[in-house]
């Protein structure tokens, strides 16, 4: 296939805009679909081209594991339910960690091979060499160590996601001294291996920085594990990057830094939103893990709140003009998402105007309540963004708020004390009345009691989430409207 070799660079680059489109396309609900086959398109291209780029390809061994892969990769595909995505993505980017680390291995052996032979014997058998410049030595010290971090790093985060006994949440004052030794015996073997070329100080990098992966995020707490995923989701980009580099392939750096850029980018999207730093997340331990209680033991005040039953919100929301529903971290772990659409449909045909309102970090990953509320197939017009809904609010006759808590609490706005001042949050309190289902008064991910719940207007209805739409839908149906 001469023309595939001659013409490589230009297939490169069209697998580059399509990448570049894919990320445009996934950018919103009614373009995914056509993103995610621009995606495989310019995939497939990649491949492709690599395959008659390269020198003497071991035919035989690369069909072996694309088989494999696509054989593991589809039976994953078909069998992962929804809300094992996060530890699946995560496990994901795990491997292209061992890739970057396999890669860099791989091609330090076969320069020290080259080097072993020796320039006359190579030039005997129509081998050209040349030695590694500095700059790739360089290339592949970062693809190793930052592609060995991610690997253990996203290692981790599966265990965690997944609630695997091994991945246990570390903690203790010696954590940030071992830590930063680690790091610093990383950098120091590193350049030394730069500086000399020695397979001693490599290999020493190596197994430090698959430690430090491991103790950097082991005292991350669960809650914010979907920051972590992200954060090595860019990680891993970088590193293949990195490799792209090494292996002198153009596509592998252009795929590599927009997987890095949109990485970062998506992670301190989700930081902002959660009013936090990436640096908190990081290294200021867990939030979230445990509750931490807003008021100190013995000022602990007993608070009035209204409750009411499914049936009277039914019929209040029956004879609604607007009623805005507000989907949080609840309705996916209750499964409502099914129910949800039922009761939006039948308030519907009883004329009232139904809309969503996704705040961006409703949930624990990244388009959580977007992903629930596509697979119930709400339609993708009533699903409105925080910047899109916030100013309907006052004008709504009833906010119906789903296992959400953080995202509508009111102190975001007008308590600076609260931990989560400042965070952009769903203006529920200003909807005329609200409703709130949730098991207990008990505080959300941030461990914060909510004055949204305890606000003159609000009706809290006690319950699982999924249990309650459906008795609404009950009594809305026995109204006989
Ligand atoms: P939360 O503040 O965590 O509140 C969820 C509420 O749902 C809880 O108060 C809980 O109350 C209720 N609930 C749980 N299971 C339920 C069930 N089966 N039926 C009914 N209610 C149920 O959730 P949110 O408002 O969606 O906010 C998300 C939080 O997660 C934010 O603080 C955000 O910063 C954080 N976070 C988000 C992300 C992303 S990317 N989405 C990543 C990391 C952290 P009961 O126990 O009383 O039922």
């Amino acid at each position: 296939m001469e023309f595939i070799r001659d013409y490589a660079d230009w297939f490169y680059l069209i697998g580059a805009v399509l990448f570049i489109l894919t990320l445009r396309g996934l950018s919103g609900p009614k373009t995914a679909i056509a993103g995610n086959r621009y995606g495989m398109i310019a995939m497939a291209i990649a491949v492709v081209t690599t395959f008659f780029v390269a020198d003497n390809p071991v035919v035989w061994m690369i069909l072996a594991a694309m088989a494999a892969g696509a054989v593991v990769g589809i039976a994953r595909a078909r069998t992962v339910p929804m809300t094992q995505m996060p530890e699946t993505v995560a496990l994901m980017h795990s491997l292209v960690g061992l890739a970057a680390v396999l890669i860099a291995v791989a091609a330090i052996i076969h320069n020290n091979k080259l080097i072993e032979l020796g320039p006359d014997l190579l030039a005997a058998n129509g081998v050209a060499f040349h030695a590694m410049s500095k700059v790739h030595l360089f290339e592949l010290f970062v693809g190793c160590f930052v592609g060995a971090i991610t690997f253990t790093a996203s290692v981790f985060a599966y265990g965690k996601l997944a609630a695997k006994k091994w991945a246990k949440t570390i903690s203790g004052a010696w954590v940030k001294p071992v830590q930063a030794m680690i790091f610093v015996a990383m950098l120091g073997f590193g350049i030394h291996f730069f500086l000399t070329g020695s397979m001693t100080s490599f290999w020493a990098m190596t197994g430090l920085a698959l430690a430090f992966g491991w103790v950097w995020i082991a005292p991350v707490g669960g809650g914010d594990m979907p920051v972590v995923v992200s954060l090595l989701n860019s990680f891993s980009g970088w590193a293949a990057a990195g490799i792209g580099f090494t292996l002198e392939n153009n596509m592998l750096i252009v795929a590599g830094s927009l997987v890095g850029s949109s990485g970062a980018i998506l992670s301190y999207i989700m930081c902002k939103a959660m009013n936090r730093s990436i640096i908190n997340v990081l290294f200021g331990g867990a939030m979230g893990g445990s509750a931490a209680p807003t008021a100190a033991a013995g000022e602990q005040v007993q608070r009035n709140y209204r409750s009411g039953s499914a049936d009277d919100a039914g019929f209040l929301m029956s004879n609604a003009d607007s009623v805005v529903i507000v989907p949080g971290y609840g309705m996916a772990q209750g499964r409502a998402q099914n129910a949800v659409k039922e009761l939006a449909n039948l308030l519907k045909e009883q004329g009232v105007t139904v809309r969503f309102a996704i705040h961006p970090v409703a949930g624990r990953m990244p388009g959580h309540m977007n992903v629930l509320l596509a697979e119930a197939d709400v339609p993708y017009e009533d699903i409105l963004e925080m910047d899109e809904i916030n100013s309907d609010f006052p004008a709504t006759d009833v906010v119906l708020v789903i296992g959400a808590n953080d995202v509508v609490n009111p102190a975001a706005k007008d308590d600076p004390s609260s931990p989560i001042y400042g965070m952009p949050i769903l203006e529920a309190h200003k909807a005329r009345t609200i409703m709130v289902i949730k098991r207990s008064m008990a505080t959300g991910y941030a461990g914060l009691d909510n004055d949204l719940f305890y606000n003159d207007k609000t009706m809290m209805i006690f319950g699982d989430a999924k249990k309650v739409v459906e008795d609404m839908t009950k009594a809305i149906n026995g109204t006989g409207h």
